[in-house]
């Protein structure tokens, strides 16, 4: 593994292995009230900008569950870039904690603060990414579907930090990704770029379309996110009707495969993106996909900490 969790364009394929194979030993340590101290000892620093409820509470809990600690900073509290640089505000925490976990809006803070901490440094989500949301995503269809490989999954809304970190695991490990946006909010160009060369190399097809239904047709995984990300609230009305035909309901679930999953990182805005009979019907796996996240993130801490061997 790379000094640091930023993106899963930067881990290769056996390093993502990795990560799922100590994810399924953690998730079975767990439910079997097994001790699994990996980390005991160490030490994290978390940085929210952002509000958040899944990641802050599974990478706290995550990190006492392997015999280390969490704490959580808020932006107010410690004002990183206007209070004290971001680059003091890394060397000052590195030699505190041994991890940085941040959650921000500009991905520049992030590689920032990677830049000048001495730890690890985890992207717990930027405006451009959603790593340890992704990783939890695929762990999930692994689960529910037995392989990766070849399986359809279409991805329909914004072309946003959840959408462009899907596309990267995806591109890695041979799952077709087809992504249905309005025009105007398809994913960026550049990560665009950088998936298609991973898909190229392992024979992968990303199609980008701004037709819901084709992308919906038999497809294996149905996942949506929220029309209007954290810190777009101000285009939320605007992105209601510009989204609206964008919706995954049941006649658009009816299109694809008859054992297909529906996916949703949270939080949903049920009649929005997604209809209340989709996400709390039975196709509907986000609370395993929510879960999920515990177990993964668990293991990127003890790679990324050096737990099993340290
Ligand atoms: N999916 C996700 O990251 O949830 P939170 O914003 O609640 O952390
Ligand atoms: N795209 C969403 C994901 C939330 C977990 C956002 O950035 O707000």
């Amino acid at each position: 593994m790379n000094k640091d969790f930023i993106s899963i364009h930067d881990l290769k394929f056996a390093e993502i292995e990795e990560i799922m194979v100590l994810t399924t030993d953690l998730k079975q340590k767990q439910k079997n009230n097994e001790k699994h101290e990996y980390l005991w000892a160490k030490s994290m620093a978390m940085i929210f900008e952002k509000p958040s409820t899944r990641t802050r509470v599974s990478f706290e809990i995550g990190m006492w569950q392997l015999g280390g600690l969490a704490i959580n900073l808020d932006q107010e509290a410690i004002g990183l870039g206007e209070r004290e640089s971001v680059a003091d505000v890394a060397r000052t925490l590195s030699r505190f904690a041994d991890a940085i976990l941040i959650r921000t809006f500009s991905h520049d803070k992030v590689i920032e603060l990677a830049k000048y901490s001495d730890q690890p440094v985890i992207n717990a989500l930027s405006d451009r990414l959603h790593p340890c949301q992704a990783m939890a995503d695929v762990f999930t269809i692994q689960e529910k579907k037995g392989s990766l490989k070849g399986l359809k999954l279409a991805y329909i809304g914004d072309g946003n930090n959840v959408c462009h970190s899907l596309m990267f695991a995806a591109a890695k490990l041979g799952i077709n990704m087809v992504i249905a946006c309005p025009k105007g909010y398809e994913p960026n160009e550049e990560i665009v770029k950088l998936a298609f060369a991973d898909a190229k190399v392992t024979g992968v097809e990303i199609d980008i379309l701004n037709d819901p239904v084709v992308a919906a047709k038999d497809a294996d995984v149905i996942y949506t996110d929220v029309w209007a990300s954290m810190g777009q609230e101000k285009q939320a009305k605007k992105r209601q009707k510009i989204f609206s035909k964008f919706q995954v309901n049941s006649k658009l679930m009816d299109l694809a495969k008859a054992d297909c999953i529906f996916m949703h990182c949270l939080p949903a805005h049920r009649g929005d993106e997604v209809t209340a009979d989709v996400i709390d019907g039975p196709q509907s796996v986000v609370f395993d996909q929510a879960e999920n996240r515990l177990h993964v993130q668990k293991a990127i801490l003890t790679l990324l900490l050096g737990g099993k061997n340290g």
